[in-house]
């Protein structure tokens, strides 16, 4: 089946205007979300993932500005819309899924009210519908309708408050689903129990998610894709299996082995090194003074995030026989 790309990000780029200087979180970064697939952005903390989902939504918070770039949802660029536009498009189009459930919900309505809220906002429908089609959404995550719909959010169990807030991120049905870490705050039953569910959820309904997490053991159970992000800028990118099965960048072999599940059989390797100053990020490649396989070229420039085979790329010289060219025969050769 031809894939349908639903939303299109071309070199975007955050900053925050900070009192200690400028933190560029996230630097060009491009990638296309394909309708029933899911899209893995990995990376360690202070990557650039959250900041990304929420550049996306254009919910970046002050001092934090959208500095570049464009994200095409179909064909129309959200950074150029106006603002009132853009609050239709979250929620309708584009929906949320926080790390902590419970900032999905405010905490002094029953949660049916908020999805009948929620719904009534953005579909012609009588308050009787609305909460029809609440009791279908709660059911069809799983959930005893009745007993969550009179419910405060602080009297559902996490996992049950977590499947909630995925049923009221898709009420709308919206193209594009945002899942910023969103089983991290859950015991390992219930992570395997949600993840199933987006899984299912992305299977039945027509549409894209794009799935932020820590997590290489999650993002290899239901990702489609994988984006791995360094230091605000894409480093490595593919299908899952290319990707995490023939690594190419340094980066994503060391956060591979780092990782439990992927460590089987060998020696735990945590990546060796501090992470980089947000402020005061290496020249050239970000990577460079972490990286085992490091070249004299790494220093002067970043590499080019370049074709390794089929949809797979990877910003690194090693494999970026262009990028080296680019450089300079003498860096090379240095
Ligand atoms: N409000 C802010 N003011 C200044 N800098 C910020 C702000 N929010 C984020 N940043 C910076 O942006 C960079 C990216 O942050 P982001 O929250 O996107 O990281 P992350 O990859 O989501 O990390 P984590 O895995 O810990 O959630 C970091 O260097 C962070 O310090
Ligand atoms: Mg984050």
């Amino acid at each position: 089946m031809p894939q349908r790309t639903v939303l299109h990000v071309k070199g975007l780029s955050t900053s925050f205007n900070t009192p200690e200087g400028i933190v560029r979180a996230v630097d060009g970064i491009s990638f296309t979300l394909q309708q029933n697939r899911c899209l893995a952005l990995i990376g360690e903390s202070g990557a650039g993932k959250s900041v990304t989902a929420l550049s996306l939504l254009r919910l970046v918070p002050v001092p934090g500005k959208i500095t570049g770039g464009q994200v095409c949802l179909e064909d129309c660029d959200l950074l150029k819309l106006p603002t009132a536009a853009m609050r239709t498009i979250r929620g309708k189009e584009m929906a949320l899924i926080f790390q902590d459930p419970l900032a999905s919900f405010n905490p002094v309505i029953t949660v049916g009210s908020q999805f009948v809220e929620t719904i009534l906002t953005h579909e012609p429908v009588s308050k009787a519908t609305a909460r029809k089609m609440t009791f279908a959404k709660l059911t069809g995550v799983g959930l005893p309708a009745e007993q969550v719909y009179h419910s405060y959010p602080f009297q559902l169990s996490g996992g049950m408050r977590q499947r909630a807030a995925i049923a009221l991120a898709l009420a709308l049905q919206p193209r594009v689903l945002i899942a910023d870490e969103p089983i991290s705050f859950l015991d390992v039953t219930l992570q395997l129990q949600i993840l199933g569910e987006l899984k299912r959820q992305l299977e039945e309904n027509r549409f894209t998610l794009l799935l932020i997490t820590h997590d290489l053991a999650a993002a290899s159970t239901i990702a489609d894709d994988v984006a791995v992000i360094y230091a605000g800028r894409i480093v490595e990118q593919g299908p899952l299996q290319q990707v995490f099965g023939r690594p190419k960048h340094p980066y994503t072999n060391a956060l591979l082995r780092s990782h439990p599940s992927f460590g089987r059989g060998r020696r735990l390797e945590p990546v060796e090194g501090p992470s980089p100053s947000p402020l005061h990020l290496p020249a050239g490649c970000a990577f460079h003074p972490r990286c085992p396989e490091m070249l004299p070229c790494c220093c002067n420039a970043a590499p080019e995030l370049l074709g390794a085979a089929g949809e797979h790329r990877v910003a690194c010289y090693r494999f970026n026989t262009l990028g080296i060219k680019s450089i300079g025969t003498e860096a090379v050769r240095a």
